[in-house]
């Protein structure tokens, strides 16, 4: 099934889909059997240890590496799976590419940080994956920001090659519809629930400007519809101030506004307040047939929380490379 040759016999853009989204089911449920909590037991017993005094360290120079950490962790997996292809520089890197141009330097830098601390223990030196350390440092950054404790599956090799041209195609865009949103996640092995509790990843961090000034104000030629679903009004004047016409490309506001830096169920409470920035969060909210949950984690943040590490770990399951397409790379940002 892996082979070129179904793919040739497979010519029209329907069937291509299709068969990425086989192949997709396939490496998946290959691989989950693979993980395991305690995978480097034996190799690098420290590594836990290692990776969260590193984030320890970065979150208390700035708590911006949190937001940009788990959002390295949610584009890595998406494009080509979890397999710090993301990290990779060269020519066809996918981290200037797209919406990951926008992902953060500090993240980047938490995650070479992470990588000396594990490789500065001789037992662990060249045994740790990078794919396994932007996994662990994830789920630092969302217990140290307020989040949910919870143990990560390891046992990930990192992939060998990165490729800037699917990045756009395999991220969610701002102005999706429920739809859209539902469909990308689908293909992906997560549910709706999985992708509402994911989006409540969005309750740390910023949006910049760009990416909802169309929600603000009506451009010329543009419908009201254009405009997405609607917004508190005492809020859109704020939006206007922090974003005017003549917007700064560096201009950015909260996407959680209720409590923007801690790792809460407020951004559940800021869809219901009609305060979501991105389209395709307030989107969860205005459409009926995920409202229920939206105010479901709104109102329960223990469910918020279970929902959030189910996902995370089935988010983690993607695209899991073998001894045969993967390795344990010596520096993240190239291949050994
Ligand atoms: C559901 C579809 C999603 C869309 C359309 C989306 C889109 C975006 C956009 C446009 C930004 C702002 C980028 C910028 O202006 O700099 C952003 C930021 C962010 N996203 Fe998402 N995202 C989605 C899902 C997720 C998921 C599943 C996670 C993680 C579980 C996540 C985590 C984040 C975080 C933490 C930030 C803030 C980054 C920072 O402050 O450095 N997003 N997202
Ligand atoms: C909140 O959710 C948790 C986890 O699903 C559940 O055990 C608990 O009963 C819920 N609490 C309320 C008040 O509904």
């Amino acid at each position: 099934m892996r082979s070129t040759g179904f793919f040739l016999a497979s010519p029209s853009r329907q069937s291509m889909v299709m068969v990425v989204v086989v192949l997709l089911a396939a490496i998946k449920s290959t691989a989950a059997a693979q993980l395991s909590q305690n995978y480097y037991a034996s190799t690098c017993p420290n590594v836990e240890t290692l990776v969260r005094g590193a984030v320890t360290k970065k979150l208390q120079e700035t708590f911006n590496a949190a937001p940009g950490t788990l959002r390295l962790f949610f584009h890595d997996c998406f494009v080509r799976g979890c397999d710090a292809s993301v990290l990779l520089a060269g020519p066809d890197d996918e981290h200037s590419a797209g919406p990951d141009a926008t992902l953060s330097p500090d993240a980047l830098d938490l995650i070479t940080r992470a990588k000396a601390a594990v490789d500065g223990d001789p037992q662990c030196s060249n045994k740790v994956s990078c794919a396994d350390i932007l996994a662990l440092a994830t789920r630092d950054v969302v217990s140290q920001a307020g989040g949910p404790n919870y143990q990560v599956e390891l046992g990930r090799l990192d992939g060998k090659v990165a490729t800037r041209a699917i990045v756009k195609h395999s991220l969610p865009g701002a102005s999706f519809n429920l739809d859209q949103l539902n469909k990308l996640f689908a293909a992906n092995g997560l549910t709706q629930t999985d992708m509402i509790a994911l989006s409540g990843g969005h309750t740390i961090g910023v949006t910049h400007c760009d990416k909802f000034v169309r929600r603000l104000y009506t451009f010329k030629g543009s419908s009201a519809a254009s405009r997405g679903p609607p917004m508190n009004l005492v809020f859109l004047r704020q939006m206007r101030q922090t974003c005017p016409l003549n917007y700064s490309p560096s201009a950015f506001a909260m996407l959680d506004a209720v409590t923007p830096t801690k790792f809460d169920n407020g951004y559940f409470q800021t869809l219901q307040q009609m305060k979501g920035l991105l389209a395709s969060d307030q989107v969860l909210f205005a459409d009926r047939r995920s409202r229920a949950t939206v105010n479901y984690f709104a109102a329960n943040q223990t469910a918020f929380f279970d929902a959030f590490v189910a996902a995370m770990t089935k988010l983690g399951r993607i695209g899991i490379k073998t001894a045969a397409d993967g390795e344990i790379r010596r520096v993240c940002t190239k291949v050994n």
